[in-house]
């Protein structure tokens, strides 16, 4: 017997094909009534294999007493209740490491596209501009600039090696120190004050929301730039976006947003954004990694193994 497993949303399709044959799969995003689809399955589903923004709570939770693991498709787990999830003894995995290379590039091209407005330029181009109006206006160069970096975890290390390869500085901010040697500041603001670009890397969740806020928008001054690749959650959005507007910071690279996948179209029309839908880690190879190591957690899980990357 398989062991019954629901999916939230239907992943990638190497993913799905490998989950469709090792599990009984019920697939939650097919479902019309969805108070049915969880008490119909309320006594079989062990396990729960979540992609995306949708909230796993205890309420959730409650509705699949049998539920022993939810296995998520990236690493951060924002969307899961961690605390209800431990009180209930359930398993929570994710998948680090395997998307750190490809979201740093993708960090390292938002700095890029942000300060040398590479996008905006491309569409000068595009738009015949070169031949009617001249060349396209001098930008701002990366090398010889501090970034500042939210969270030097496993990804901020690896956008921080980039970044020195552009020759930009690096300081940082964590909750705890590290044994770096990229300086450190003890607050956001504080990193915000000190950097030209401010880069969130931290995870999402209730102890970072809204963290980049005036204050902190403030200290990075009209000279400044964010590029946010983690979550639309740590910044306040309503915010950036009037201080974008007011060019009370010099611009944005946001890769994320705080009501995905609607962005208030006001983004649409700034100069001074460059705004990707959600791509960091959005490449065939790396999207297969991810989906591997969620599936391996679920298998090794229903095969008496430990599994590999546990969050709690
Ligand atoms: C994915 C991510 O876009 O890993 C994460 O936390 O945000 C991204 O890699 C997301 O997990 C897709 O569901």
């Amino acid at each position: 017997m398989k062991p019954e497993i629901i999916l939230t949303a239907q992943g990638h399709a190497g993913t799905m094909a490998t989950l469709l044959s090792e599990f009984t799969c019920h697939k939650l995003f097919d479902a019309s009534d969805k108070e049915k689809f969880f008490k119909d399955l309320s006594s079989v589903v062990r396990g729960l294999a979540t992609f995306g923004p949708l909230s796993v709570d205890g309420k959730l939770m409650d509705a699949l007493p049998k539920l022993e693991i939810i296995s998520n498709f990236g690493v951060g787990v924002d969307a899961i209740n961690l605390d209800d999830a431990k009180k209930r003894g359930i398993i929570v995995t994710n998948t680090p490491d395997v998307l750190n290379d490809c979201v740093a590039d993708t960090a390292l091209a938002l700095v890029l596209m942000t300060l040398r407005k590479f996008p905006q330029s491309e569409a000068y181009l595009r738009a015949g501009n070169w031949t009617a109006k001249g060349p396209y206006p001098l930008t701002t160069s990366a090398g010889g600039k501090t970034l500042g970096i939210l969270g030097l975890g496993r990804i901020g290390e690896a956008i921080a090696k980039r970044a020195a390869a552009c020759g930009m500085k690096i300081r940082y901010h964590n909750r705890r120190r590290k044994d770096v040697a990229y300086p450190y500041d003890p607050d956001p603001v504080a990193l915000a004050k000190n950097s030209d670009v401010l880069m969130v890397v931290t995870p999402g969740g209730p102890e970072t929301l809204r963290m980049i806020n005036e204050k902190v928008l403030d200290a990075l001054g009209p000279r400044g730039y964010v590029v946010n690749i983690a979550r639309g959650s740590v910044v306040d959005e309503p915010a950036l976006l009037r201080y974008l507007q007011e060019k009370r910071i010099a611009g944005a690279g946001l890769d994320v947003f705080a009501d995905e996948p609607r962005v208030p179209p006001a983004f649409f029309t700034l100069d001074n954004a460059v705004i990707l839908p959600h791509v960091g880690s959005a490449t065939v190879e790396t999207r297969k990694a991810m989906g591997d190591l969620q599936v391996e957690n679920l298998r090794r899980h229903f095969s008496g193994q430990p599994v590999l990357t546990r969050v709690v």
